[in-house]
């Protein structure tokens, strides 16, 4: 029967012990505190912030939205990163992407303090994982992914793992991270020639395209136990889909994440996670 990877049934589980580490951290002197930078007012990206604050709320962490016009200027959009990048009480931020066209052409993963580098994007960061050190910050949506497989048993070492998708986000940072865990990574997007090739010899498939309805039946292993991770937020007739028809494939699957409720929810967790982990190096730092 196939198995549906709820986040709900890991993050209730595992918040009380992120609440307790937060407010550890808070008596020992430093409580952790997000601060995210919005420019103008995309629905979807005030949905996510406001997701990410529901998160910090659950585990006692402060956390501060700073709201930018749309048509800001670029000098006051930097004074504003180089603020939270200084402030003590800051320890962690980022800046909700994406940004207007205006402020599009600055390097803005590269802008924030990689001491407060809780997204994973800096180019230190970026490194750490490129050198397989997995005891360091690791980007949300891959991290998520992972603790999903892990939580349901999920084997990852020796297992074949397609990846279609080569964003900056999750494409690329999963195959080093699947790759650092012991997988063999197959890393498709959109030219790859014959893609079902690929999906039908897989152990794992995560698709990350942003395509709606991209993967059916006919790209799967009647065999194989396939598990299949769905990291798409499409919007088709008005619903929130994901890249995996579910309806198409569900019967044939070993496990499967639905949409919404899968891995949308297990990247904010892993946010929180790198929060509590920028947190407590920021405060072993100025202990020593
Ligand atoms: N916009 C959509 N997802 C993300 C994310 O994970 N981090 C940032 N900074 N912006 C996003």
């Amino acid at each position: 029967m196939k198995n549906i990877l709820k986040a709900s049934s890991i993050i209730d589980v595992k918040i009380p012990a992120l609440k307790d580490q937060s407010q550890t951290l808070a008596r020992n002197g430093l409580r952790p505190n997000l601060n995210v930078i919005l420019v103008g007012n995309n629905d979807a990206s005030l949905r996510y912030v406001g997701n990410k604050e529901k998160f910090c709320q659950k585990i006692d962490a402060a956390f501060s939205l700073i709201r930018l016009p749309e048509d800001v200027s670029e000098n006051d959009f930097l004074n504003k990163i180089h603020e939270m990048n200084t402030d003590p009480s800051v320890t962690g931020c980022f800046v909700q992407l994406p940004v207007p066209k205006h402020l599009q052409h600055l390097d803005i993963t590269q802008l924030i303090n990689p001491d407060k580098d809780v997204d994973g994007f800096h180019l230190n960061t970026v490194n750490d994982l490129y050198m397989g050190r997995l005891d360091k910050i690791i980007p949300c949506t891959p991290k998520g992914i992972v603790t999903l497989l892990k939580e349901n048993n999920i084997k990852i070492e020796g297992s074949n793992v397609v990846i279609i998708g080569r964003s900056h986000i999750v494409g690329k940072p999963l195959c080093l991270l699947m790759q650092a865990l012991n997988a063999t990574v197959t890393l498709c997007h959109s030219r790859t020639k014959d893609l079902i090739e690929h999906t039908k010899n897989a152990d794992i498939i995560v698709s990350a395209v942003g395509i709606p309805h991209l993967i059916t039946k006919k790209h799967l292993n009647t065999i194989k136990k396939q598990i299949l991770i769905d990291v798409g937020m499409n919007q088709l007739d008005g619903k929130l889909v994901g890249d995996i028809h579910f309806a198409d494939v569900e019967d044939q699957v070993e496990a499967i994440t639905p949409v919404p409720g899968g891995v949308g929810p297990m990247t904010v967790f892993s946010l929180m996670e790198n929060l509590l982990k920028t947190t407590e190096i920021i405060l072993q730092k100025r202990k020593s």
